[in-house]
């Protein structure tokens, strides 16, 4: 069971589709990993990946709705700021005691479960502003 990127997810903004792209790639490889035993592995590539690729994400994201005057913007913000904390959480407790199944359960529960339900849900209302403002 993978996940794979689909049209309805696009928020047409070609920049920030790519990178939707490049996360659900990532969390992708991390599930194929967990079916061939080497999930442990795969997430600590994944945990170093988040670290930076997020910050990034978010932060265009976001500019991009100030950029345009989004009504929505501080709500918007919140939930990043919600992912980077469980993130951050994640990153301490591995740090602290390893990786182990535990975690990736957890980074699949709810990372990967936080990140599709946000890009399908907050990031599309996004998109249908910025395209009703065209
Ligand atoms: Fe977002």
């Amino acid at each position: 069971m993978g996940i794979e990127w689909r049209d309805s997810l696009s928020i047409g903004v070609e920049a920030i589709d790519n990178q939707h792209k490049e996360l659900l790639s990532r969390f992708d490889k991390l599930l194929n990993a967990c079916q061939e035993g080497k999930g442990i592995a795969e997430l600590k590539v994944l945990l170093l990946f988040l670290e930076e690729y997020v910050h990034t994400h978010f932060r265009d994201e976001e500019a991009l709705q100030k950029l345009h005057r989004y009504p929505e913007y501080e709500s918007h913000k919140a939930e990043h700021i919600y992912f980077i904390e469980q993130l951050k959480k994640l990153k301490a407790e591995t740090d602290k005691s390893g990786v182990s199944t535990h975690h990736v359960v957890e980074t699949n529960n709810m990372l990967l479960k936080w990140l599709l339900n946000h890009i399908s849900k907050v990031d599309t209302t996004l998109g249908k502003f910025l395209k009703s403002e065209n």
